[in-house]
């Protein structure tokens, strides 16, 4: 099953809608929310599921040299094309895995940014866990989609029958996944303006 879902992303790299720059709108969007999340000057970030590295170049310029980001997807075609974008970025290291089975050190990153991904990992408990080891006490977890939740469940919007099954989970079992991996959700907005879900280590 994921040999096949990264085959298919795979075959997706060069589309226009995994490839495609961010409009200024977006691009602003973008900004607020990865502000909201302390994505600020300095700080160490993890994305998974980067796909071809938009919004890694984002975070890159947004931590800037003192800050570091990881970037993590198992299609080494989306990341062969991160890797062309961010040629030169060197706050910026690209990982060829899993989220379910790669390892990052414990208690590092002050933020973990999933952005239009989410819905896609196949064990969310197991990357929940990850998102709750590898954060720092203070840290965040955002899932960020332009989006509104509908939207991304949305069946006609599923472009192959591989991701048909890759749903974002309802509220109520995402705040129980996010309980059982040792967080909780700090902020959840779920509008025109998209999905925003925000979330911190549970005995802070
Ligand atoms: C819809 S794309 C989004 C890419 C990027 N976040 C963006 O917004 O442009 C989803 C990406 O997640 C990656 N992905 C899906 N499941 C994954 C997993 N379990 N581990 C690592 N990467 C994964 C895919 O290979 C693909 O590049």
């Amino acid at each position: 099953m994921s040999m096949e879902k990264t085959r298919f992303f795979d075959t997706q790299a060069t589309e226009a809608w995994a490839r495609a720059e961010y409009a200024d709108q977006e691009t602003d969007k973008l900004r607020k929310v990865m502000n909201s999340a302390g994505v600020l000057p300095g700080v160490n970030v993890f994305e998974p599921g980067c796909g071809t590295g938009r919004l890694t170049q984002l975070l890159s310029h947004q931590i800037g040299p003192e800050g570091g980001v990881v970037a993590l997807d198992m299609s080494r075609g989306m990341l062969e094309v991160s890797r062309d974008r961010l040629k030169g970025a060197e706050n910026v290291s690209l990982i060829m895995d899993t989220i379910e089975n790669t390892n990052l050190a414990p208690d590092y990153f002050d933020a973990v940014i999933c952005h239009n991904v989410f819905h896609h990992f196949n064990d969310k408990i197991a990357m929940l866990r990850k998102t709750a080891e590898i954060l720092k006490p203070q840290g965040q977890f955002l899932i960020y989609h332009f989006l509104e939740f509908s939207e991304i469940n949305n069946p006609a919007r599923k472009v192959h029958d591989i991701v048909c099954q890759d749903l974002m989970p309802p509220l109520e079992q995402m705040q129980s996944m996010l309980r059982l991996s040792g967080m909780k959700m700090t902020y959840y907005s779920n509008d025109d303006d998209g999905f925003i879900l925000r979330a911190a280590l549970a005995d802070l």
